[in-house]
């Protein structure tokens, strides 16, 4: 996506492609700092710290982090520790096992010293395969937005809410539930986005909100509990969301308050979509709310905002008394049930097994 006149990605390579760069995103919305990931170490706590975040880019970070923990002549142990190092950097989104499962299996039966030029390679063609598999997202997507503003005789824009941020800062490019917004506009369709702020960390505030301002489309931040009211009074036409983990039976783990959104969606009979790529499927997981492993982070980004002052500085303030203690579940699952089609990069298929197999025969 474009940044002014430059065109970025999430992650990128410079130099002699082995330079590995990220946008810092716990800086944004108010700085634009790019940062160096130079070992394992670094890519790890970029993941961890959320200096990169969204399923997809987690599990691109990992990838490079693999390159970067693979010393000359790597043996086994050398990638078993890799492994674990990045796995254990956050748990609920797949697509972190998914990178870390397939620069291994690609690894492991390779000579030592073919090992690193092989990972590099690798991780430069996940980043490839998930902008691609986003752009097809955002094709499908939008659609659904397209045969909305057609149904209404093409009068004013489209009402879109969404939750978290799932745009191209989640992804190495493009965004998941975002891709079709920018597809759709890019064609011409009117679109207006119902921004969630998201709390605790306010990725809609902080990050959805500045890629729609960078990219000159119409938008409103919301507190988190205004999208039910809005719906009752039929000022969105869809939700769509992103998801971090999606079970094989349709189920979707999602930044927490994503639940929330799709009962007030079926409520009000909004159609409420989630956009992903394979990568985020869990085929050995049936039941959401069992099997998935929810992360919790420190009660602290609960009891605490961080944002620019007044006087430009940045600033974090409590917002609690000094003795309350916060629990902070990072996410949630919406059942299927709750979901009205799942929009991947081979098309739009139902939330449920059979729609999931219809997609993904090979899975079978
Ligand atoms: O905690 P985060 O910021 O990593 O959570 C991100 C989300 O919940 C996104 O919606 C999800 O990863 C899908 S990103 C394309």
């Amino acid at each position: 996506m474009r940044i002014g006149n430059e065109h970025y990605r999430s992650i990128w390579t410079e130099g002699d492609g082995r330079r590995v760069r990220i946008i810092d995103q716990t800086r944004l919305p108010h700085e634009f700092v790019v940062a160096d990931l130079a070992s394992l170490d670094d890519a790890a706590r970029a993941i961890s710290d959320m200096l990169v975040r969204g399923a997809p880019l987690i599990g691109a970070t990992a990838a490079y982090g693999f390159c970067l923990g693979l010393a000359a002549g790597a043996t086994d142990r050398d990638l078993d520790r890799i492994g674990r190092r990045l796995v254990g950097c956050r748990p609920t989104a797949v697509n972190l096992h998914w990178a870390v499962q397939r620069m291994d299996a690609l690894l492991r039966p390779l000579p030592l010293q073919e090992r690193s030029d092989a990972a590099w390679q690798e991780a430069a063609a996940i980043c490839e395969e998930d902008v691609a598999t986003n752009e097809a997202i955002g094709r499908h997507g939008a659609e659904l937005i397209r045969r909305i503003w057609q149904d209404r005789g093409q009068a004013g824009a489209v009402h879109v809410l969404t939750h978290c941020n799932a745009g191209w800062l989640a992804t190495v490019d493009w965004g998941t539930a975002l891709a079709p917004v920018y597809m759709a506009v890019r064609e011409g369709i009117p679109v207006h986005v119902w921004v969630d702020e998201t709390r605790p960390r306010n990725q809609g505030a902080s990050l959805t909100a500045w890629e729609l301002a960078m990219a000159g489309i119409d938008h409103h931040l919301l507190v988190d509990n205004a999208g039910g009211h809005l719906m009752q009074h039929g000022r969105v036409d869809l939700c769509i969301v992103g998801t971090d983990r999606t079970t094989a039976t349709g189920d979707v783990c999602n930044k927490i308050g994503t639940y929330l959104k799709a009962l007030a969606a079926r409520d009000n009979q909004v159609p409420f979509y989630v956009a992903l790529p394979g990568s985020t499927i869990d085929w050995s997981v049936d039941d959401g709310v069992a099997g998935i492993p929810i992360e919790e982070r420190s009660g602290e980004e609960v009891l605490f905002v961080t944002g620019r002052c007044d006087d430009g500085r940045s600033g974090r303030v409590r917002i609690a008394p000094d003795a309350t203690p916060a629990l902070n579940p990072a996410f949630d699952v919406t059942p299927a049930r709750l979901v009205t089609g799942l929009i991947t990069e081979r098309g739009i298929c139902p939330a449920s097994a059979e729609g999931l197999r219809a997609l993904y025969p090979e899975q079978r």
